[in-house]
Order: structure tokens, then C-alpha cells, then sequence
């Protein structure tokens, strides 16, 4: 369903968020006949362009990095005609003029901070102090929203000196993925699995979520923050919230959002020996973590492992293994709940020990499997085999080509107006108040990293920490 006409602001228009992400998401949406052509699009930045040059800009990023061809072919010209630049400096008086008179009154506006965290409290400041905001306005936020919880804190009062909590869209681009959300319909849309989704018969859960890439090209940002950060503290913790919260009553942005909070606040606090962190090492044609970030002797891991409990009824006794990490075996971001053993075998201990488990792969390829005991066909008793009851959604349901990515759908998100699948003031918080001590225990202690092989599975202690329960790690690209 098409929107209305609306303003866009994209400060940090010519960054790489925006080359990558932001404008090519915006014209698959347009080819989809959901942005109308009187819409306005406007990057703002610091370099002198112009709008020619901008579209130019743009043109080329959306050759490189928008999925459907064609449409870069059919629909270009018309998406550039939407598109202006306003070259302007967030922290000086330069430009601020041109972008109010460039508005249109009575339409949606949506300003996209598209820049670091350092900037946000100056742009609200500047938008609204300069009335270039009303009540209906919005703004959306990339992470990281802080380093810790303190400056967190410090950037959600910036923003609601001058906006609502309504007004602002704090994304996490992995709430905007199909399958994330789709987690949300397995759980809740079946009747199948939530009677068993609790402690009584859920022996344990795994959320994996490995990279192949390391972090050349991001090194100042990543050597700062670290996997605790770049992805713990957001997206596997959303991840986690989605898989053990409370059924919400109705899918609106603070039904869900509420349930979610209430998982990260059950959360205990980590000990100490249930994380490992490690940090890559070169193997052929690549190069180290410390030679990516030019720091022989950086301790910022590269790699994570932990293990979490959430002191709740449902939960209680049932472990959460969490890990992440850069240059693995793989890309593979899956979660994967262990059931019980049955609570008595008839077929004696010969049978063996049989377990279901569901997994949820998340990407590469999206998809179900559930592991079912069956009995080993062929005679010689009754053996049991384990086998998987696999649908990958690509075959059941046919590729999408026009289905939006992550991006496209939280940016319409943003226009319509719902907030479902945004990170709310008080979720971030408590994310955060969560990782600080963790964070602050191995820098006070001065804890290294573990060294693991580039492609392989993480350090070997991260085996031995699920290990030393009497349990395995799925393999990581099986
Ligand atoms: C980002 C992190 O938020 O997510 C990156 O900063 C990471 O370090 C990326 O590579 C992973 O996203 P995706 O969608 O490729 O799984």
C-alpha cells in the first residue's frame, strides 16, 4: 500500500549507511509503487555536491548495491527526480536555512540521523529549537546508541529534550529481518510449540549468529567497541528477547516491546567464567584482527561466548548460550532449542539418547528444521535415528524477489508510523545496564582475548564452556 507523500532528511546522506542501505532500500520501495513521486528525499552532509553530483551519488549506489536490476533500469530516473542535496553543518549555522525553506508544510517529515551519536543531541537541537519539527515529526537512530549505559542515558535525554518517545525510531536492523519476525509466527501462530517452550521441557537454547567477514574497513569504530558491543548488546539480545518473552496480548509496537523489557530485566548477571571472548588470528590470504585494526596489541574481542540464565518462571534452570563472532567457518546466524530427553526410553539404553530439537535459521538460508526420533529402518530392533523434518522457506514458499530486506521495511516502518519493530528508550537501557558490568569485569581484570584461526569455530574454550554442562554447540554452516 502506497504512503502519502513525505519529506525524508537523510543527514549523513553521502556515508556508507546511506550508500549501502538507506538509498537503495528507498528505490526498491519506489519500483514497489510504495513511495509516491512527489515525495522529497533530501541528503544532507557536509561536502558541497549539489544536486546533480547527489544524484549522480546515488545513481551509483544503487548499481552497486540494489538488488533488482531491472529496476535500476526501469524506474532510476524517476527515483532521482525525488532526490535533492543541502550541503550543511550540523554543529554551525551553514545550510540550516535552505533545508527549512526546501520543507513542505503539512507533509510528513522523517529525519534520518544517518551520523555518530556524537551528533544526535546537536541535530535535534537544531531541528527543533529551529522549528523545522512538529508534533507529527520523526526521527530515526542507528546504533550504537552509546557505548555504555551512562552515555546511552545521556543520548536518550538529548533526544527527549525535544522529541517524544513516539517521535523516535531506534533501529536494530535485525528486527526488520523476515525471519526474525518470523520467530515472532512460529511461537505464536502455532499451537504446536508453546506449551513445550518452557523449562520443564526445553533443556537449553543456542542463538548463534557467526560472520565470515572480519573488520577491515571499520577498524577505528570496531576496536572501540567489540562484539559485546557491535552485536551482543543489540542484536542477539533482541534475538534473545524474542525468543523467550511472554506471548504479547496484541502485536502493537508496546505490547511486544513491554514483553521484551521484561526478558533483558529477568536477565542474571553474567559470571565471569560463563564468557569467552576471543580475537582472530591471520590464516592464509588474510590478514589478523591486529593487523586489520593496525594494533599488535589490541585486546578488543573479536568473538563471543556466554552463557545466561533469566530468572523467571517459565525460564529458570534452563541455560541460554549466546555466540558471535567475526572470520568464522561460516555466515550462519541460527537458533536452535534443545528438548528434554523423553522421561523414560521403553526401548532401554541401547536405544540411545535421543533429543528433539527446532532450529530457526535466520540466514543465510532462511528455514525450519525440526529433529524427529524415528526408528532405523531394516531390521534389528528397534534402533532409533534422529532425522530432520527440514522446509527451507525459499521452497516452500517460492523466492520473493520483491520481498523487502531489512532496511526497506523498518524505513516504511518509520513513515507509517509504527514502532513495533524499533528498540524503545528503557529496552536500550536495560541492554546496556546488563553488558556494563560484564564489560567492566574483564577490563578491570585486564582480560586478553583467546586467539582462534580465521574460519574456524571460535577458541576452543567456547567449546568447553557449553562442554563442561554435557552439551555441544551445533556445528557452525551444518
Ligand atoms: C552490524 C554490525 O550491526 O551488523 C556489524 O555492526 C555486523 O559488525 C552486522 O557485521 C551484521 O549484520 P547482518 O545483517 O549482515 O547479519
Amino acid at each position: 500500500i502506497p504512503v502519502d507523500p513525505f519529506d525524508l532528511i537523510i543527514f549523513g546522506g553521502t556515508g556508507d549507511l546511506a550508500r549501502r542501505k538507506i538509498l537503495p532500500g528507498l528505490f526498491r520501495r519506489f519500483c514497489a509503487g510504495q513511495i509516491p513521486s512527489e515525495t522529497e528525499i533530501i541528503g544532507a552532509g557536509r561536502s558541497e555536491i549539489g544536486q546533480q553530483g547527489y544524484r549522480e551519488f546515488v545513481a551509483s549506489a544503487i548499481h552497486e548495491f540494489s538488488k533488482r536490476e531491472e529496476c535500476s533500469i526501469c524506474g532510476l530516473n524517476e527515483f532521482l527526480e525525488l532526490l535533492d542535496y543541502i550541503s550543511l553543518d550540523a554543529q554551525g549555522e551553514r545550510g540550516w536555512a535552505d533545508l527549512a525553506a526546501r520543507l513542505h508544510p503539512g507533509r510528513l517529515r522523517a529525519f534520518y540521523f544517518s551520523v555518530g551519536p556524537s551528533l544526535f543531541g546537536d541535530l535535534a537541537e537544531r531541528l527543533a529549537g529551529g522549528g523545522l519539527t512538529d508534533a507529527g515529526s520523526r526521527i530515526v537512530v542507528e546504533k550504537p546508541f552509546g557505548h555504555d549505559l551512562e552515555s546511552a542515558q545521556a543520548l536518550n535525554a538529548a533526544l527527549a529534550a525535544r522529541f517524544n518517545e513516539r517521535q523516535i525510531y531506534r533501529i536494530d536492523h535485525y528486527l526488520g529481518k523476515e525471519t526474525v519476525q518470523n520467530l515472532m509466527a512460529v511461537r505464536f501462530g502455532n499451537m504446536l510449540f508453546e506449551p513445550l517452550w518452557n523449562s520443564q521441557y526445553v533443556d537449553h537454547i543456542q542463538i548463534t549468529v557467526a560472520e565470515r567477514v572480519g573488520v577491515a574497513g571499520r577498524a577505528a569504530f570496531y576496536e572501540k567497541a567489540g562484539a559485546m558491543r557491535d552485536m551482543v548488546q543489540n542484536h542477539l539480545m533482541q534475538l534473545l528477547c524474542l525468543i523467550a518473552m511472554e506471548p504479547p496480548a496484541k502485536f502493537e509496537p508496546d505490547t511486544v516491546r513491554d514483553e521484551k523489557l521484561k526478558v533483558i530485566r529477568a536477565l542474571d548477571p553474567v559470571e565471569p567464567h560463563h564468557i569467552v571472548r576471543g580475537q582472530y588470528t591471520a590464516a592464509e590470504g588474510v590478514a589478523s584482527y591486529r593487523e586489520d585494526v593496525d594494533n599488535p596489541r589490541s585486546r578488543t574481542e573479536s568473538f563471543i561466548a556466554l552463557k545466561c540464565h533469566l530468572s523467571n518462571w517459565r525460564w529458570a534452570g534452563t541455560p541460554f548460550y549466546l555466540r558471535t563472532g567475526k572470520r568464522l567457518r561460516a555466515r550462519d546466524s541460527q537458533i536452535t532449542v534443545v528438548f528434554k530427553d523423553a522421561p523414560h526410553s521403553i526401548f532401554g539404553p541401547e536405544a540411545g539418547r535421543h533429543r528433539n530439537e527446532l532450529r530457526i535459521k535466520l540466514q543465510p538460508d532462511e528455514g525450519i528444521t525440526l529433529k524427529v526420533t524415528i526408528k532405523d529402518p531394516g531390521p534389528g530392533g528397534m534402533r532409533l535415528v534422529d532425522v530432520p523434518l527440514d522446509m527451507s522457506f525459499a521452497e516452500a514458499l517460492g523466492s520473493d524477489a520483491d520481498a523487502p530486506d531489512a532496511y526497506e521495511r523498518l524505513i516504511m516502518d518509520v513513515i507509517r508510523g509504527n514502532q513495533t519493530l524499533f528498540m524503545r528508550d528503557d529496552e536500550v537501557e536495560a541492554a546496556w545496564a546488563w553488558t556494563d558490568p560484564v564489560i567492566r569485569g574483564w577490563e578491570s581484570r585486564g582480560d586478553a582475548p583467546k586467539p582462534y584461526d580465521a574460519y574456524s569455530a571460535g577458541p576452543d574454550d567456547a567449546a568447553m564452556l557449553i562442554r563442561r554442562d554435557g552439551r555441544e554447540w551445533r556445528e557452525i554452516g551444518s
